[in-house]
This record gives structure tokens, C-alpha cells and sequence, in this order.
């Protein structure tokens, strides 16, 4: 998959910028605030109908504009797409798909599997295990196709029995909702242990090359006691969930941990170290979707240079051309792009928002 031109309209300080990018490598180079992370950001909100920056999205909006168009031309395996999304300051998203309208964020979302490396993507080693299901069900998403259907379910019946909870004082009006949750529950976390099972060789094999001094173990922890079936746990941990007024345990609090040496990720590894391993994760991802789907995701890396030394961005670079896959690479300058494969793929210089190509 590829995107053979990207428009995009009042984005940021992006207020018109209309581009052909390479199939392959894109290269944009400018100085702080020129608009590199918001280009990227736009591409990133075009597959995700969200930031990977703000939570607000009317803040994405060019402070002097009603709302933000972007555009796309997309192939893949010779089809060719028209992909338009626009979001208003009222806060109304449109989306459209061959110029039809009434298409959701997921069909955008399911045309276009991205992956970013980014300063903020740290997350998914620091942060919370949130952004660790994430990255599961973002595969899940593109393997399984029942699998965005069922969570949603899921998700709304655990609302409904969280709003249930603090209205009974007995556990049997509650059975309605579990017997429904339960098996959807079970579902989910089958699906998401064996997807965590199937990338595990892309993992190892991904951070091996990256981190060759650490020995890196993943594993994933569904979110109850395993040897525990769900409707049971429900039953019994039916005061306990009351007097919290929340449904505790369950998918909803599902985790995908890395540890190194045996121990946390994040407490041992350097930042250097961090960022290689997310880049890991996330190549490990991109080549398991290639090799199951024969699809091929884009990937964004902001800031690229950052944190690497010159051997780990000449590694980064390699694994991204092996990929096959159309990537966005920002930089302050052409000078932290000596690493990289410049003179087979486009370069770009953005100055105040304006995206020129250069020679
Ligand atoms: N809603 C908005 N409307 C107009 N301009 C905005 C808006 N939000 C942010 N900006 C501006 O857009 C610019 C683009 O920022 P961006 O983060 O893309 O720069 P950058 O090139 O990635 O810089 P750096 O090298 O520092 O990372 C900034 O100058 C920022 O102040
Ligand atoms: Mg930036």
C-alpha cells in the first residue's frame, strides 16, 4: 500500500500543501517548527481519525480555518482509492471513500495500516498498558475481521454492566449482562494471545537485531487469573466490583510486557535503547503483516535521527528498505540523513508549512 498523492488543507500551520510522495522513501528535512511532525500527524489522522499529539482534534485545526481537509490517492495490488477525510471546529468528522460519503474511520483504517516511530510512541514501553493493547489489537484489527465488531460489543456491555453495578445490591440482575460478556470476553483474549503468539518470532528475531546485548522476553497477560473462566471471576468478584463501582478485572486490563535481563523495559533500558526497541516492535509488526496478509503498512518516523548513533540508524535503514514499504522520515537537515538511502527515494524541504521538493 502506498499513497501516490496527499492533500492537505489547513492542518496546523500545513494551510496547503499538495505533494506526489515516492512509493518508496520520503524524506522531509526543515527547522523547528516548519511543520515535519504535523505532516506526518496529517497522515497519521487520515488512518486513525485521531492524533497521535493532541487529544483534541479542533486544536489540529489552523487557528485561522473552519475546519481540515486531507486528501489521498492510495494503490495497492492495482486498485486505486480516493481517500478524503474533513473535521470541523463543531467537531464533525466526514469521511470518504471513492467520493462516497457515510464511510467510518474504520474503513480508512483498514485501508491504510500504518506504523509510527515518534518521541510520543515511547509510550508503549513507558507507559501504560493501554498503549500496549493498543499495538495487539491494532494487529487484530487487520488479521482478524470479527475482531473491531466484538470489542466494540464487549466494550459497550461493560459500560452497561458498570452502570448496572452501582444500581444492584444483589449479583443476579447482573447475570444478564455477563452471560453476554463472558464469551465475548473469552474471544477476545484467545484472539489476542494468539496474535501475541504469532508475533513473537518477528519480535525476538526484530530485537535481536536491534538490541543484540539484551535478552528481550515478551508476554501477555489477559487481564484475569488464566486458570479462572471469565464468567466465574465476574461472580465472584462481584462485591469487590461494586464497592469499586467498576468491573476490575478483564480484558479491559489486558498487557503485553517486555522485560530485558528479566527485568522492566523501562527501568533498564537507555532512551537510545528504548527508541531501537520500539523501532523493533514496530517493524516486527509491519514484516508479520506482510507475511500473513502480503499487505504492507507505512511507516512514519519522526525525528529519525534522534537518539541513534550512526550504526543504528544505518540498521534502522536497511530494515526499512527490506520492508518494502513507503515510508515518511523527517530530519532538521540533510546532514542526520547521511544513513539513509536519499538518492533512491524523494526529498522534501518544508519552510513556515510550504512543502517544496528538492532536487
Ligand atoms: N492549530 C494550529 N494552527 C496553526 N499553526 C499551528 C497549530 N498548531 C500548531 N501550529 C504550529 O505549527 C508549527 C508546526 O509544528 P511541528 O511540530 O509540525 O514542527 P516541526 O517541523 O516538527 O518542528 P520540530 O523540528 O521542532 O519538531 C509550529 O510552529 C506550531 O506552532
Ligand atoms: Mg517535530
Amino acid at each position: 500500500m502506498a499513497l501516490s498523492r496527499l492533500i492537505i488543507n489547513g492542518f496546523r500551520n500545513l494551510q496547503a500543501v499538495d505533494f506526489e510522495p515516492n512509493p518508496g522513501f520520503n524524506f522531509i528535512v526543515g527547522n523547528n517548527g516548519s511543520g515535519k511532525t504535523s505532516l506526518l500527524e496529517a497522515v497519521y489522522y487520515l488512518g486513525h481519525g485521531r492524533s497521535f499529539k493532541s487529544a483534541v482534534s479542533q486544536r489540529i485545526i489552523h487557528y485561522e480555518q473552519p475546519h481540515f481537509t486531507l486528501h489521498a490517492r492510495m494503490n495497492e495490488q492495482q486498485h486505486e482509492w480516493a481517500l478524503g477525510l474533513q473535521k470541523t471546529r463543531q467537531g464533525d468528522t466526514t469521511v470518504k471513500i471513492n467520493g462516497e460519503d457515510g464511510n467510518k474511520i474504520a474503513d480508512l483504517a483498514q485501508l491504510l495500516p500504518m506504523q509510527i516511530i515518534s518521541p510520543e510512541g515511547l509510550s508503549l514501553l513507558n507507559g501504560g498498558p493501554a498503549f500496549r493493547r493498543a499495538f495487539l489489537d491494532w494487529g487484530l484489527f487487520h488479521h482478524q475481521t470479527e475482531f473491531y465488531a466484538c470489542w466494540a460489543r464487549l466494550r459497550r456491555l461493560l459500560k452497561q454492566r458498570n452502570a448496572a453495578l452501582q444500581q444492584s445490591s444483589q449479583y443476579a440482575p447482573l447475570k444478564i449482562w455477563d452471560d453476554e460478556l463472558s464469551p465475548l470476553a473469552q474471544q477476545v483474549s484467545d484472539w489476542r494471545r494468539q496474535y501475541a503468539e504469532a508475533l513473537r518470532p518477528n519480535i525476538e528475531k526484530s530485537c535481536r537485531l536491534f538490541l543484540p546485548e539484551l535478552e528481550i522476553q515478551v508476554s501477555f497477560h489477559q487481564g484475569w487469573d488464566k486458570d479462572l473462566a471469565y464468567a466465574e471471576l465476574l461472580a465472584q468478584n462481584f462485591e469487590r466490583d461494586k464497592n469499586i463501582g467498576y468491573t476490575v478485572s478483564g480484558p479491559q486490563k489486558a498487557d503485553f510486557r517486555f522485560k530485558a535481563n528479566g527485568l522492566p523495559v523501562d527501568d533498564v533500558l537507555s532512551r537510545g535503547q528504548l527508541k531501537l526497541m520500539m523501532c523493533a516492535l514496530r517493524l516486527a509488526q509491519g514484516e508479520h503483516l506482510t507475511e500473513t496478509k502480503q499487505r504492507h503498512c507505512l511507516f512514519l518516523l519522526d525525528d529519525f535521527a534522534s537518539e541513534l548513533d550512526q550504526h543504528k540508524q544505518s540498521l534502522l535503514a536497511e530494515r526499512l528498505q527490506h520492508s518494502a514499504s513507503q515510508v515518511f522520515i523527517t530530519a532538521i537537515s540533510q546532514d542526520q540523513l547521511k544513513q539513509m538511502p536519499v538518492a533512491k527515494g524523494s526529498l522534501f524541504e518544508l519552510q513556515q508549512g510550504e512543502l517544496a521538493r528538492l532536487p
